[in-house]
């Protein structure tokens, strides 16, 4: 199955066909919705606070977050003024997602397309980055409502693909309609926490044969919308000079019961 690609109108509109799609396919794609400038900055920002072998970093929007995963980085900084500055650098970075995080065309696009209402509940990046260690990490098929566990697709996952992604550099796989499942029993396995040689994500335990997979081969820029029951995985980057980043976003139902998590720590964090 080929994957569909909509392009947004400047306003932004979202039409009866977009939430059809949604609706049937449990995901849509949207090329456009972020600019390429836009893309970069963030891109620069948090590829700074990355450690040498480019580990996932989660909840950069959250000062404590980032600073706590570039300890590392920090505590090589010898002179007490490039301290500060470093400091004030993750100040700026964890500001700058938190604003995407409740950016007004997110907001104007999941209300829309959804017809609810939306708090921000976490943010992840995973970078995937040419020929280090975690880049060969494929996740195994799994849905993201399985660490947040809410009612009725109330969780959503979005990415903002950063790169140009194929199977060759680790793009995502999806399992469109599988989201109709609703949650389903899984096998809990480490994510965040996976090592090097480790396929991260909670296992989903029966055959997906039934379904079309499809390989999310998505531009820089691109801006993936996701039930938080569809089922996805992703391939290991194992292209030599090819990086992979990409910002996950993830938002659920204003007043809906969800799971915080050990350590994501989910917390709502409301558009203005
Ligand atoms: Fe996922």
């Amino acid at each position: 199955m080929k994957v569909k690609i909509f392009l947004l109108n400047k306003k932004l509109n979202i039409t009866k066909e977009h939430i059809k799609f949604y609706n049937q396919n449990g995901y849509i794609v949207f090329r456009n919705m972020f600019k390429k400038s836009e893309v970069h900055t963030l891109d620069k920002n948090i590829s700074y606070f990355a450690s040498k072998d480019w580990h996932n970093i989660m909840n950069p929007d959250r000062l404590e977050f980032l600073l706590s995963q570039s300890n590392d980085k920090f505590k090589k900084i010898k002179k007490l003024l490039d301290r500060i500055k470093f400091i004030e650098k993750a100040t700026e970075t964890s500001d700058l997602f938190r604003s995407y995080l409740v950016d007004k065309r997110v907001k104007n696009v999941l209300e829309k397309l959804l017809i609810k209402k939306f708090a921000g509940l976490m943010t992840h990046v995973i970078f995937k980055h040419a020929n280090t260690k975690y880049a060969k990490l494929g996740w195994v098929p799994h849905q993201d409502n399985s660490y947040a566990q809410m009612k009725e697709g109330a969780y959503v996952t979005t990415n903002l693909f950063i790169h140009r992604n194929t199977k060759e550099n680790g793009c995502l796989y999806l399992f469109p309609e599988s989201h109709k499942l609703g949650l389903v029993n899984f096998k809990q396995y480490f994510s965040y926490h996976a090592k090097s040689d480790q396929k991260p994500g909670n296992r989903v335990g029966f055959d997906l044969k039934k379904f079309n997979k499809i390989d999310l081969e998505t531009k820089a820029g691109d801006y993936l919308i996701m039930n938080g029951n569809l089922i996805h995985g992703s391939y290991g980057n194992f292209s030599k000079n090819l990086s992979r980043h990409m910002l996950s976003f993830n938002y659920g139902v204003v007043g809906k019961k969800f799971n915080p998590g050990i350590t994501a720590k989910r917390r709502s964090t409301h558009f203005s």
